[in-house]
């Protein structure tokens, strides 16, 4: 009883974090889709300035990373009690019979996971180290991210990994959205349908978005 009680309290907070995460991914695309909008990069920058100056968000950085960190661990642990407890990983595995991604949610979850941390360094560090130029726009200076994030899609190699990465992702995201409303409880045979059709709408949104931005910038220039 006491596993049960205690996997069911990682699967809702591994759901409430992965629901977070995809809030942070609908802010993260709209963001980004500017870097494409044609003025050298000025509309995209003071985006990103304000994403990284307002300190609202900043605030609500702690709790993106805190929501990677629980989201991630939790994926692990429950993975590895699944594998652990036979009767309980066929109760997890008669669920995923809905879905075929649902098999390798530890699996995309892993590859997503590996090239986020590489991302991170790509350009999250990049910024916090200084290493980006400055460009002025009415006597203020901002961090050039748009020349950063064109010149690294100006690179096949780059673009195919960000491809197979996204593809991952969506994957990933194929069975978040419904299963982590099932872990939270929103369980009815009525509106499950309805909910993998959502589930996979996102996944498709978030996914095709990103997609977008490597392809349009490497075969624009
Ligand atoms: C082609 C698609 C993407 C582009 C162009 C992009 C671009 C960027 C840039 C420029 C930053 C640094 C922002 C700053 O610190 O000022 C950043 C940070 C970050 N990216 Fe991405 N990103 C993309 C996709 C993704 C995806 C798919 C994820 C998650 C799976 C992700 C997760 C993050 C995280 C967690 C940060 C650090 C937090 C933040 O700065 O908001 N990114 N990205």
């Amino acid at each position: 009883m006491a596993i049960t009680y205690s996997s069911i309290t990682k699967k809702v907070i591994m759901a409430l974090a992965g629901l977070f995460l995809i809030m942070f991914l609908f802010v993260h695309l709209t963001v980004n889709l500017l870097v494409l909008v044609n003025d050298g990069g000025e509309t995209f920058n003071k985006a990103a300035h304000f994403m990284v100056t307002n300190p609202i968000i900043q605030f609500m950085q702690i709790f993106l990373f805190g929501g990677f960190i629980l989201h991630i661990i939790m994926g692990i642990v429950l993975q590895i009690q699944n594998w652990w407890a036979r009767p309980q990983r066929y109760k997890v595995e008669a669920y995923s019979e809905m879905s075929f991604f649902s098999k390798f949610m530890i699996h995309t979850g892993l590859i997503v996971l590996a090239i986020l941390i590489y991302h991170l360094y790509n350009f999250f560090f990049q910024a916090k180290l200084g290493n980006i130029e400055e460009i002025f726009y009415d006597g203020q200076a901002y961090e050039d991210m748009g020349i950063m994030v064109t010149e690294k899609f100006s690179h096949l190699s780059h673009v195919l990994i960000y491809v197979g990465w996204l593809l991952f992702l969506g994957f990933h995201l194929d069975h978040a959205f419904h299963s982590g409303l099932q872990s939270l409880g929103f369980n009815h045979n009525k509106y499950t349908p309805a909910m993998f059709t959502i589930s996979r709408v996102i996944a498709i949104i978030l996914t095709v978005g990103f997609l977008i931005i490597p392809l349009a910038i490497y075969f624009n220039q």
